[in-house]
């Protein structure tokens, strides 16, 4: 047993001695010390040993036993040593660095901005509605009072899907599918993501709009109108300037465009205002009689008035940005801006 013993030990020390990989150091391991290993056989062959020799014979292959694991502790450390050297000198790791910190990501500022308005006229007593952006030519057009072939469809330069499927040009369509879905009174926004093949610093070809529609009896333009101030006011505050502008929309009678003084030149003129000092953000009106008609509501009855707001202005405004583009480029830079800006 001693010879075995003495024989086995100059076998490992001859391994350990070529073994350069931490895969081969795992294989010695097994081979000495695993189940079927040479180590755990002569351990096995103890029984048999008589009572004189067994304690001294045992105590021998415990201390191989223990030499071996730290024989082999010691190699691997060397080995993993000598990678990470290997990696240093390639300039692979620079231990003075700093850790990296996670980065914090935050909401699009066309994001803060359209909840934010979503939650002032949850404040005024709105609900939501949704429609697909995906719409048909009826809810985007016909319902709406916009026939084929009219001079008003113009107003818009419309994505089309085919013939009769277009992608929406505007949430009004929403309108629509409300009060076709229920009777009034009505009071709903509906924000969502429109198209159209449009752009410059102010035009994006996808952008946000907010529709609001409110059908009662005995609303009229002194509602619009006073709804429509408490809203600007409350984003921008009090003191920014607002004009009401006459207009004309195919689904609203009478009709008008908002507009803002605008914040990047103070009204003074610039590319943004295409040098008039103001910056149409939303589409207004009272809702036409020929829509109600298209849902079935009494027009002798139920008056309403809808609105349409541009969110991407609104966010221009308010944040002083004059290119409507620096919204979808996705620089980190731009957005990051953002990240902790309370509206
Ligand atoms: C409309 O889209 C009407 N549906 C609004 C409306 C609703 C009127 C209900 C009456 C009743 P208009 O095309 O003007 O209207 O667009 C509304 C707002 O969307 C504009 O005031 C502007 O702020 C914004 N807008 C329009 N085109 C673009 C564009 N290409 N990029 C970014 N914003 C745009």
């Amino acid at each position: 047993m001693k010879d075995k013993i003495s024989s086995l030990r100059a076998q490992f020390e001859e391994e350990l001695s070529i073994a350069a990989s931490l895969e081969v150091l795992n294989s010695l391991r097994v081979g000495f010390l695993g189940k079927k290993g040479s180590l755990t056989s002569l351990l096995k062959e103890l029984g048999k040993l008589s009572n004189d020799e067994r304690p001294a014979m045992g105590q021998e292959l415990n201390s191989l036993k223990e030499f071996i694991l730290s024989s082999l502790a010691e190699k691997a450390k060397g080995i993993e040593d000598g990678l990470l050297r290997r990696h240093t000198a390639k300039g692979a790791f620079d231990f003075t660095l700093p850790g990296r910190t996670p980065r914090a990501g935050g909401k699009h500022p066309i994001t803060k901005v359209m909840e934010k308005i979503v939650s002032i006229f949850a404040g005024l007593g709105f609900s939501i509605a949704e429609g697909p952006e995906v719409e048909t030519d009826y809810y985007n057009f016909e319902a709406l009072n916009i026939p084929r072939n009219h001079p008003s469809r113009d107003m818009q330069d419309t994505f089309y899907v085919s013939d009769e499927v277009v992608l929406r040009t505007h949430t009004s369509p929403v309108q629509i599918r409300v009060m076709e879905k229920q009777p009034p009174p009505v009071r709903i926004i509906a924000p969502g993501k429109v198209y159209r093949c449009d752009a410059d610093v102010t035009h994006s070809p996808m952008f946000h709009q907010i529709e609001g529609l409110m059908v009662d009896e005995g609303i009229n333009f002194n509602h619009l109108k006073a709804i429509l101030e408490i809203f600007v006011h409350e984003f921008f505050g009090p003191k920014v300037g607002i004009r009401f502008r006459p207009s004309y929309f195919p689904f609203t009678e009478p009709s008008a465009e908002v507009d803002i003084q605008c914040v990047i030149c103070s009204g003074s003129g610039c590319r943004v205002c295409s040098q008039t000092g103001w910056l149409e953000v939303l589409g207004a009106g009272m809702v036409d009689p020929a829509v109600f008609s298209f849902v079935h509501y009494d027009s002798e009855k139920w008056t309403g008035f809808a609105f349409g707001i541009g969110i991407e202005r609104m966010a221009m405004l308010k944040y002083g940005i004059d290119d409507i583009r620096l919204f979808y480029e996705n620089d980190l830079r731009f957005l990051d801006q953002f990240k902790h800006e309370e509206i």
